[in-house]
């Protein structure tokens, strides 16, 4: 049988934070390399995901080309990766030539078998900006929660997977103008058409994970809906029909078909040109999709039915989504910039002090929380104390009192024979939950050994036996090195450089996975050093404190000129709903502010009002008004509360 692992493919538009990795790679990595230790047919692919709104939104913020911005960050998110010790066979990217041909030989197909059809249909249009807005170019309130800061294609606060015109209060997400429908042209798919098929496939499934299963029923409970598949935009896959001319796919049709354009690739590269074929084209082959539980609809469905409408390719056989990781109790969020970032983190810390932390506190059945001081606390007292300090200690006393060496021992006692039966059923117990994607609980397994080994030797008491029973203490290091060298195999999908460390100081590889059960060890040993060093309070407080806000002294606060201000005349700006322009009075100087305060306040109830407004602020225009300064409120989810003074103060008053 052939395994296929893929990853859900990362937008190139920002780096690799905790929260990926916890979510679609680590996991799927932990997986992998166990089925190579396992000898089995296993391909693992993965790329980055070039196009789509999400890369053009990034780029335009940051005033660069969408190219610039993908090529900036396949390249950073690939390198990160592998110093993260992630082993894909294939690393590719959505923008290169062999995905573009698939993509649209894909759309092609089932354009022809009449799964796809056109619709004209009103859009969204900012006449600001002069183009459509599809998906997240649009944002508003969300229908379901009332969260103010919805995309148009989901609401991050609640989930809800929504279309830009069930939006409240819809906003262009570039200009803050409020956008007009116009006529456009799309392209569906006849999702519709495959309900039956879908939950049929589905209902075979039994032993999915849950969260995803349920999560997959509720869509097909409410009754599949066609999706438009094309976009106008112009990065993207063109559409390949004559009358779509500036029209690409959407990106959520062209970015799984990655997993197989990956696949050719890597083939290609390898100069087997058909070696894909081996495995998508095989039925047998077992096809499992690493995602975050914001991407089954996309992994447990619509691809599904693409596969289904497309014909020939073997549809997934596993999705095991993961749930969230948090940060410190708040979400990662790269657009707020509140996340740890994969390069910095290793920078200062060690990949597999990450890989320990994010599997032991692996979101797999519920969110769950990445906190610095869990961080510090697992990698002092557990990866350092237990595993770090067996192997330690065993090595240093096979150093020290056995001239590196390991001494032979032939007769055991119960409790060796004991440590010997649990090497024994270990590889199977923890590879049984690796096949079950309980990652947390296979690490936890590892760790037991370790623990094991320590009570042993605790409990043997070497370094007393060592001066009146020779025997027992060669039998007891004897053991331990068993110990040991059973500990650097089965750690090896997990932690793979510690994995490679200790095999380089015990001078000894482990075969497979199968055959590591304490009847091979290793003999004598090499060079040795500690595993783990401990990490400090101050290094965890530094990275702490970068979570926090930024403070700033009182010098950089004096350089705010704040002022009194008495609102003299104010109007809404044409064409805006939110806008108001006020004249004010700042002691004896007049000045314009134009301010979004208009769904709390109508402008006449502002007028005589003693407003705090920021005096020094560099004057620009909104919406082509020109605004010499800004008016202080307090804004939450209920709205904007204009800050007024608790007595008459003349206008212009310095507010400290
Ligand atoms: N880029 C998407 C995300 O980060 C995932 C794409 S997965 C694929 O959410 F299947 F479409 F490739
Ligand atoms: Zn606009």
């Amino acid at each position: 049988m052939r395994i296929l692992v893929t990853s859900a493919l990362p937008y190139a538009n920002g780096d690799i934070h905790l929260g990926h990795l916890a979510g679609a790679y680590l996991p799927a990595d932990i997986y992998v390399r166990y089925q190579r230790l396992k000898r089995r047919d296993v391909l693992y692919i993965c790329g980055t995901d070039e196009h789509g709104v999400p890369v053009t939104i990034s780029a335009e913020k940051k005033g660069k080309t969408p190219r610039e911005i993908v090529d900036q960050y396949y390249k950073s998110i690939n390198e990160s990766f592998k110093d993260f010790g992630m082993t894909f066979d294939n690393f590719s990217r959505t923008s290169l030539p062999i995905h573009h041909r698939l993509a649209q030989d894909f759309f092609s197909r089932i354009h022809k078998k009449g799964f796809i059809y056109p619709k004209d249909i009103e859009q969204f249009y900012c006449t600001q900006c002069k183009r459509f807005l599809p998906d997240r170019y649009v944002v508003g309130k969300c229908p379901k929660c009332g969260n103010d800061g919805a995309r148009g294609d989901q609401c991050e606060t609640c989930g809800h997977w929504l279309e830009p015109f069930e939006l409240i209060e819809p906003r262009c997400q570039i200009c803050d103008s409020v956008p007009q429908k116009t006529q456009t042209r799309h392209w569906y798919f006849k999702l519709s058409e495959f309900q039956n098929k879908l939950a049929e496939w589905i209902a075979s499934k039994k032993d999915w994970k849950e969260t995803v299963l349920t999560f997959v029923q509720g869509w097909l409970r409410e009754g599949l809906q066609d999706r438009p598949i094309t976009r106008d935009l112009e990065w993207g896959v063109p559409v390949p029909l004559e009358e779509a001319k500036g029209k690409v796919l959407y990106v959520w049709f062209d970015a799984p078909i990655g997993y197989i354009s990956s696949t050719m690739e890597m083939s290609q590269k390898q100069g087997k040109p058909d070696l894909w074929k081996d495995y998508w084209l095989d039925q047998n082959t077992k096809l499992v999709h690493f995602i975050g539980k914001d991407n089954i609809v996309f992994h447990a469905l619509i691809w599904p039915a693409m596969l289904m409408a497309y014909g020939d390719y073997v549809l997934p056989a596993d999705i095991p989504a993961n749930q969230f990781l948090n940060l410190e109790g708040g979400k990662f969020s790269t657009s707020k910039n509140y996340a740890i970032w994969l390069p910095d983190f290793l920078k200062e810390f060690k990949a597999d002090s990450l890989r320990y932390a994010l599997t032991r506190n692996a979101p797999e059945a519920r969110d769950t929380d990445f906190t610095w001081r869990d961080f510090q606390v697992w990698h002092n007292n557990e990866l350092a104390d237990i595993l770090g300090n067996f192997v330690n200690r065993t090595l240093t006393f096979v150093k020290k009192y056995y001239g590196s060496s390991v001494p032979e021992a032939s007769s055991f006692g119960e409790r060796d024979n004991r440590i010997f039966d649990l090497l024994k059923r270990a590889p199977e117990k923890i590879g049984t939950r690796i096949e079950h994607f309980e990652f947390k609980n296979g690490l936890q397994e590892v760790m037991r050994i370790a623990q094991e080994g320590n009570r042993y030797f605790d409990h043997e008491e070497p370094w007393a036996t060592r001066k009146k029973d020779e025997a027992a203490c060669a039998r007891t290091i004897n053991v331990c090195m068993r110990i040991v060298t059973a500990l650097s195999a089965m750690i090896d999908p997990f932690l793979p450089y510690t994995s490679r460390r200790i095999k380089d100081m015990i001078q000894f590889e482990p075969e497979g996975w199968d055959g590591i059960a304490g009847v091979q060890y290793a003999r004598s040993i090499g060079e040795t050093s500690i595993l783990f060093e401990k990490i400090g309070d101050d290094a965890i407080r530094l990275q702490s404190d970068k979570l926090k806000k930024e403070m700033i002294d009182l010098d950089y606060f004096s350089k705010i000129s704040l002022k009194s201000a008495k609102v003299m005349t104010a109007e809404r700006v044409e064409g805006s709903k939110n806008l108001v322009k006020c004249q004010v009075e700042v002691g004896d100087e007049k000045k314009q502010i134009v301010a979004g305060i208009g769904k709390d306040y109508e402008p006449s109830d502002l007028v005589g009002k003693i407003i705090v407004i920021v005096d020094n602020l560099q004057p620009a225009k909104i919406r082509g008004v020109l605004s010499e300064g800004m008016l202080l409120a307090a804004v939450d989810e209920k709205g904007t509360v204009v800050i007024t003074t608790d007595k008459v103060v003349n206008s212009g008053t310095q507010i400290r």
